[in-house]
């Protein structure tokens, strides 16, 4: 038995849901560039959830849903407002969707129709959750949801208590339909894993949203923006980055495990950061961010993935720094579930095999002769 690091190129297991294949994504096999331009947030969600796009009055009974279910239970709002008001978002998160399923009448309930109900719970749930929590964590109220919006534009008028522009909305929405499945991404198996044991969906999402938060994975957004941050300004960029690329520290927002030509939805985000810059009349982040891609590509041919331009997104629209990675995981809550159906249908327990290189051969030493 020998261990492949890191499981590359292990094929773990068999899904309908997204795939990458020739460095294409396409979820149930429409390529994402499609979905990106034409699909809004909720279809791509139905989409992966239930696979096919839903026809309108499908649609409008997922709004109808959506709206029921987004306003949180009282006693977590009071729960999180006695979080610490520095902790980090995606612990925050971690703990608030934990918590979450004590309060659903649903929580351990596995028949289908359950599940259903509470993947689409979650989806509207969670939103608000981090919605609240950034509000919270600067020390104002949380705002109801509205009803009869999309996603994007009520995640952006809970966080900041009016109703957003039509392009910011337009960005967000095309920001989480990039962003709602990538195949068996670490955050993906991790919800798989956990389900896979008869556990339930709470479950799988608060272990998902754990992965998430690491800096190889979805933290890496946050990390992009920091190391913005740091460098500050143009005429510093050259020398951080090269300072960085010496010292072999990883760039964030660059490389991929799967794809080595790049990803195919950095190009999406990039025209979004370029956009927003000029409605901002500041294009000082992405002019940085192309530079710091053409350093990055020029010395290691490393191209950018999904979190390098969305840091730059997120600023333009307002977000503070804390809250990218919950904003993925306000999108990929859409992709864990559908795995998570998935695994429920077809399921077997997973558990590989590791390969022993500890000692042999070892005796018990009494605690007296130790
Ligand atoms: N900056 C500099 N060098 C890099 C980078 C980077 N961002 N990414 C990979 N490399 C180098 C490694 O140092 C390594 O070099 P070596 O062979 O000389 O040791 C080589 O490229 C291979 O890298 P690995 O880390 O082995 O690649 P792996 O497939 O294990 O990791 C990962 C992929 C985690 C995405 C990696 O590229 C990385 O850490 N990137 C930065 C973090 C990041 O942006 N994560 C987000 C990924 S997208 C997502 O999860 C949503």
């Amino acid at each position: 038995m020998t261990a492949t690091k890191g499981l590359e190129g292990v094929v773990a297991a068999s899904s309908s849901i997204s795939s990458i294949v020739d460095g294409v994504l396409t979820y149930r096999g429409i390529d994402i560039d499609d979905l990106a331009i034409n699909a809004s947030f909720e279809e791509v969600a139905y989409l992966l959830w239930f696979g096919k796009l839903p026809n309108q009055a499908e649609l409008d009974q997922l709004q109808k849903d959506l709206d029921e279910y987004a306003t949180l239970p009282e006693p977590l709002i009071a729960q999180m407002k006695l979080y610490p008001k520095d902790m980090n978002q995606m612990a925050a998160l971690r703990s608030a969707i934990s918590a979450l399923a004590l309060y659903d009448d649903l929580a351990e309930d596995m028949s289908q129709e359950a599940n259903h109900k509470k993947v689409v719970k979650l989806q509207a749930q969670l939103p608000a959750i981090v919605a609240a929590l950034g509000r919270i964590a600067s020390g104002k109220e949380p705002v109801a949801p509205k009803k009869g919006v999309s996603i994007a534009h009520n995640f952006l008028y809970m966080l900041n208590g009016e109703d957003p522009e039509d392009t910011a909305v337009k960005a967000l929405d095309q920001a989480l339909v990039l962003h709602a499945d990538h195949e068996l991404n670490a955050s993906t198996f991790a919800a798989r894993v956990t389900v896979a044991t008869l556990s339930d969906i709470h479950s799988g999402i608060t272990s998902a949203i754990g992965a998430l938060k690491g800096p190889l994975h979805g933290g890496a957004n946050e990390a992009v923006m920091k190391m913005l941050e740091e460098i500050g300004s143009m005429d510093r960029l050259e020398g951080y980055i090269q300072e960085q690329l010496d010292n072999k520290v990883k760039i964030m927002g660059f490389g991929h495990r799967v794809y080595k030509n790049g990803d195919p939805r950095a190009k999406h985000l990039q025209k979004m950061s370029k956009e927003l810059g000029e409605m901002n009349n500041d294009l000082s982040l992405y002019e940085m961010c192309i530079r710091i891609e053409e350093i990055v590509t020029g010395s290691k041919g490393l191209k950018p993935n999904v979190d390098f331009y969305s840091a730059s997104v997120y600023t333009m629209l307002g977000i503070p720094r804390n809250l990218f990675t919950p904003i993925f995981a306000i999108s990929r809550v859409s992709g864990w579930s559908a795995h998570i159906l998935e695994q429920y249908e077809n399921n077997r327990i997973i558990r590989p095999r590791a390969e022993y290189v500890g000692p042999v051969d070892q005796k018990y030493i009494s605690i007296e002769q130790r």
